[in-house]
């Protein structure tokens, strides 16, 4: 098979490096990719998010099977544009993914199908409605952009003012560009995160391990929220009275409720759930696999991924083939100085080639690129340290010793990756 893997993040190296591993895979091209991609795949330097460019390299390459890993491109159209073509690929169509692209349509999907999400308080065009609003609400508060906002469009409110502040600055001053020119107020949900990942082939589908995301910049999750500073997956992270309520109270009626509403779902279906006291409730949906969720998940996959991939494309997905290796996967983000907010790139990263030899290490690039015969940084989240092992807390041993050996002016990571599960542990819970 020859693949075209769509994207040039942390999430697309996890499906490269392992999409070939697979004995039917004969070649891999990767648009954009990036500097730990191009040591594995052919990479193209094409806007991930332009359906345009993206179909006219696949017409010129003719790939056996496409696999999308963002967002942009999905709510853009691609999959749609590439089905016309009986061209085969695996991603939800433009108008299943808006239960991404569209927090007001997925949060109305949730309410419709009654699957169990954070109440919503109201949906709002303007500004000068969402402001009375809040007169009727409670404190802290959840706002959310409605569009796509590169991971800026969620704000916790403490009070009133810091409500209006957001709200002013995201729909009076248009700070978001065009994803928050609508806005949701809904209830803040307490609880632990799991992001519960589902492969569809439109019909059948298959469940992923379950991971967990650290959100927050800084140890102990403080600090401003970031598209994720690492992630760990175990085998006891859902208990199975929990995930047979996940499956019956949040997967099965999302799946009727796709059908029942005439949308159709081919691709991985992200569910961002909440764990609370009244049991699972959804976050958010996305419309592609996590990043860095898909890090940790690739290295605990015992399957050949392009053969399940090309069968999910053929709408032949055979459940019995997603296995999984025992133990535990951990995957730690080095990030550039300052982020998520401002950061420079172009920094030397010293010390790749010697990690690259420890045993059960993967070091996943996410913003690198060449720079002649150096890696140089050019991203916030620079690398994604993968580990396995036969338990947390040596996947975690593994991947910490590997990242310190890893050097690049200003670099920082979370030291706490997977911490709290150890905790809990300890503490017979
Ligand atoms: P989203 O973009 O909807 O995934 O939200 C990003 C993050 O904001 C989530 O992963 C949560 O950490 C947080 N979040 C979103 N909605 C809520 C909510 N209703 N209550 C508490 N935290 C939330
Ligand atoms: N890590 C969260 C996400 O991919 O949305």
């Amino acid at each position: 098979m020859k693949i075209l893997v769509i994207g040039g993040g942390g999430r697309e190296h996890a499906l490269v490096w392992k999409l070939k591993q697979s004995p039917l895979v004969e070649k891999i091209w990767c648009a954009p990719g990036n500097g730990g991609i191009a040591e594995e795949a052919e990479c193209e330097a094409i806007d991930a998010g332009d359906v345009a460019a993206v179909v006219k390299f696949a017409d010129k390459i003719q790939p056996d099977l496409t696999v999308v890993g963002p967002e942009l491109p999905l709510v853009n159209g691609l999959t749609d544009a590439f089905r016309q073509r009986n061209w085969a690929i695996v991603g939800p169509s433009k108008l299943a993914s808006q239960l991404e692209g569209s927090k007001i349509f997925s949060k109305e999907f949730l309410e419709r199908h009654q699957i169990p999400t954070a109440k919503m308080y109201g949906a709002f065009d303007f500004a000068t409605a969402a402001y009375p609003a809040l007169s009727n609400v409670s404190w802290p508060l959840v706002i959310k952009a409605d569009g796509l906002c590169a991971g800026k469009g969620v704000f916790l409110a403490a009070n009133r003012s810091e409500a209006e502040h957001f709200i002013q600055r995201v729909m009076e001053r248009n700070e978001l560009g065009p994803g928050g020119k609508r806005l949701l107020l809904e209830e803040t949900l307490e609880g632990e995160e799991l992001s519960f990942i589902i492969l569809i082939d439109g019909e059948r589908y298959g469940t992923l391990v379950p991971t967990r995301d650290h959100k927050r910049v800084f140890d102990g999750n403080e600090g401003p929220n970031t598209g994720g500073m690492g992630a760990y997956s175990t085998e006891d992270l859902l208990p199975d009275n929990l995930r047979a309520t996940v499956v019956d109270k949040i997967v099965e009626p999302t799946l009727r409720g796709l059908a029942a509403d005439g949308i159709r779902y081919q691709g991985f279906l992200y569910l961002g759930l909440m764990l609370t006291k009244s049991g699972p409730k959804v976050l958010e949906f996305n419309c592609r696999l996590g990043d860095p969720e898909t890090q940790a998940i690739v290295a605990r996959m015992d399957f050949d991924l392009a053969e399940v991939l090309r069968d999910v494309a053929a709408e032949k997905l055979d459940t019995s083939k997603l296995k999984w290796k025992p133990g535990a996967s951990v995957c730690v983000v080095l990030a550039s100085g300052g982020y998520p907010g401002k950061f420079e790139i172009g920094k030397q990263i010293e010390g790749l080639t010697s990690v690259a030899n420890i045993a059960g290490v993967k070091v996943l690039h996410a913003g690198t690129k060449l720079d002649g015969d150096a890696v140089v940084t050019n991203g916030g989240r620079v690398l994604g340290v993968t580990a396995s092992g036969p338990s947390l807390d040596a996947a975690l041993a593994a991947a910490y010793a590997a990242a310190a050996q890893i050097h690049f002016e200003g670099v920082h990571y979370r030291k706490d990756i997977g911490a709290h599960a150890t905790k809990l542990k300890a503490a017979g819970d």
